[in-house]
């Protein structure tokens, strides 16, 4: 059977990124063709969710994390092309000072540490259609950037965090750095209270996370998708790729 992409799959692919289905690996010494690499394989679900940005006017997008220096930008390159519109606007932030070589009319750099809720407050003063989180993946970072940006999501917009299989298997360990919740629990309680519009339920009630600031915005959202590596939070006002 042919492999069977998306067109944001496609260009995915061509830049790169391993948010697509297929990549090449970073060569290692001796080598002199990258090796053919599995990606997260996470564009051909997107696709269904922000196709409709495509051609929306004046869209705003924010990704955390711009890439390690062997492969920088190769999200920024997919989503300028995917999104072709004049006016769209991405906003990228990392840490290492070099992400800022990506800036360009359509594309602005913020250089910072995103464990650090003050720069976090200086990034949610402005509103985004779509937030990606794609940075650190740390547990603690994870939930201080949801908790801090989500307010910032337009009506009708989604926010994204990649990369939640830190909070499962062997990975528990390296990527909670102390941390006590991990991501994926305040994710699913997250959708438990979307389901039951806040009601009670054996597996969302009776915990300690009741006050955990995350869990405030469950009457903001209209749906909490879980995909493989990753989850997907549309805000109030999203129905589907029509609008
Ligand atoms: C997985 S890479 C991003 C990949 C890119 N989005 C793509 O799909 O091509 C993660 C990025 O997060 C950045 N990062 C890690 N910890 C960070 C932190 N505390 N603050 C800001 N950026 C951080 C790293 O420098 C790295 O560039």
């Amino acid at each position: 059977m042919s492999h069977v992409t998306s067109r944001m799959d496609r260009i995915g692919v061509r830049c790169n990124t391993d948010k697509a289905s297929l990549g090449r690996s970073r060569l290692r010494p001796g080598q002199s063709v990258p090796q053919r690499s599995h990606g997260h394989d996470y564009l051909r679900k997107y696709e269904f969710f922000l196709a409709r940005f495509a051609t929306k006017p004046d869209y705003r997008m924010m990704e955390l994390g711009a890439g390690p220096e062997w492969n920088l930008g190769a999200s920024v390159r997919l989503w300028e092309e995917y999104f072709w519109r004049d006016d769209f606007r991405l906003h990228v932030v990392d840490l290492k000072p070099t992400a800022d070589t990506l800036a360009n009319e359509r594309v602005t750099v913020t250089v910072g540490d995103l464990g650090d809720p003050g720069v976090l407050r200086r990034l949610a003063t402005s509103a985004y259609d779509v937030i990606l989180d794609d940075a650190s993946h740390l547990w603690g970072h994870q939930l201080l950037a949801f908790e801090i940006l989500f307010p910032s999501v337009r009506e009708g917009g989604v926010y994204i965090i990649e990369d939640i299989e830190t909070s499962f298997g062997e990975q528990r360990e390296s990527w909670s750095q102390g941390a006590e919740i991990d991501t994926y629990t305040i994710l699913s309680r997250l959708n438990g209270l979307v389901a039951g519009k806040g009601r009670d339920h054996p597996l969302v009630s009776g915990t300690s996370l009741d006050h955990h600031p995350a869990l405030g915005f469950w009457q903001d959202i209209e749906s909490v998708t879980i995909v493989s590596d990753a989850c997907l939070i549309a805000k109030r006002g999203y129905y589907g790729p029509l609008g």
